[in-house]
């Protein structure tokens, strides 16, 4: 399989250096309008640096791309790299309106190429522990949940994510981590109830979903925290909780309710081995490629997602509940 990246950023850094590492996969391109950013990485991985998009596509042989361009130009190159009919993998979020994930989504099924959305969270061992707890029984009946992301303003460094017409701002970049992990481990979501606080330093956004299961959830986003980057999620069930917690060496934790009178309080501290999240997200969606399967996370979860996001902003917006 040979694969390019476009966009050698933050992420197209990460992609392109898995990619270098990854069996059976050859990076045959990397590409960067900031010529520097594609001669680094293209020093790294050994794969021919390009500066345009146009000539990668000209010049090298490729079967998938990672798309890996800040988010307001997504729409634009997934559609030009399916017309030349080349599988697309994109960072999350899919894009920045439900009208061009659309565009997205029926222009790659148009030209008979995939297209996965890296929600890379699915990928986290200890997020994908958390839906297991509960797929399994193992906290019972899920009542309530919790998720937060929190950290640094990216717009310090890169400006174009103080832009709210190019990233969406914290809601639909960085909130949609956790909407997408809660859809995906609670269900369809029957409303959503969010509110934002914004300044020069920092943008919050907390949002209570209502799951059809019953359940709810507060999911809490905040650029603006000094650092580190962190996040925590916590699911109770009504036969125990699970947490996970970043900052946390032992990153998962089961509390179960004693079950008899006698019973000891459980806990369970796992640390699941590590490998990078977005080796095994790249890694899985190459798989589906090349075995035709279907992803964890699909175009259409990730289309599914901006809309909570969108709901989100809705409710912020008017100060009302969204109903979906
Ligand atoms: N999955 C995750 O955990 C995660 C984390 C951070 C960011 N992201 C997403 O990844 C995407 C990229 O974010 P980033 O922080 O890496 O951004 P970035 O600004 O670091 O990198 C984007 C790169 O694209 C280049 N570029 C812009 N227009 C181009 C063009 N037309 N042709 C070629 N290169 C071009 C820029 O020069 C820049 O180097 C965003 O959609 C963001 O939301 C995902």
């Amino acid at each position: 399989m040979k694969v390019v990246v476009l966009g050698c950023g933050g992420l197209g850094q990460i992609h392109a250096n898995i990619y270098s590492k990854l069996e059976g996969v050859e990076l045959t391109g990397v590409c960067d309008l900031q010529t520097e950013l594609a001669d680094n990485i293209s020093a790294q991985t050994g794969a021919p640096a390009f500066y345009s998009f146009e000539h990668m596509l000209e010049n090298a042989e490729f079967d998938a791309i990672s798309i890996t361009l800040p988010s307001y130009l997504h729409k634009e190159y997934t559609l030009l790299a399916a017309k030349a009919r080349k599988h697309v993998i994109c960072e999350k979020p899919i894009a920045l309106s439900l009208e061009d994930a659309d565009e997205m989504i029926n222009g790659c099924k148009t030209n008979g190429v995939r297209l996965f959305i890296g929600h890379v969270v699915r990928f986290f061992p200890e997020y994908a522990s958390l839906k297991e707890s509960l797929d399994s029984g193992a906290i019972g009946r899920a009542c309530v949940s919790h998720a937060s992301r929190v950290g640094p303003h990216p717009g310090d460094a890169k400006p174009w994510y103080k832009d709210h017409e190019r990233s969406g701002g914290v809601i639909v970049d960085l909130m949609i981590h956790d909407l997408d992990f809660l859809r995906w481990t609670m269900g369809e979501v029957k409303s959503v109830y969010a509110m934002q606080y914004q300044n020069e330093q920092l943008e919050y956004a907390l949002a209570t979903l209502q799951f059809e299961n019953g359940s709810i959830a507060n999911v809490e986003a905040n650029w603006g925290f000094p650092g580190p980057f962190h996040t925590k999620a916590e699911i109770a069930g009504n036969a125990g909780v699970v947490m996970t917690n970043s900052l946390k060496s032992s990153s998962l934790q089961i509390h179960k309710h004693p079950s008899g009178e006698t019973a000891p309080t459980v806990s369970i501290p796992e640390s699941p081995a590590f490998k990078s999240p977005y080796a095994l997200e790249l890694e899985h969606f190459i798989e589906c490629i090349r075995e035709g399967t279907e992803a964890i996370v699909t175009a259409s979860d990730a289309y599914k997602a901006l809309e909570l996001a969108h709901a989100a902003l809705e409710s912020a917006r008017t100060g009302k509940p969204v109903q979906l």
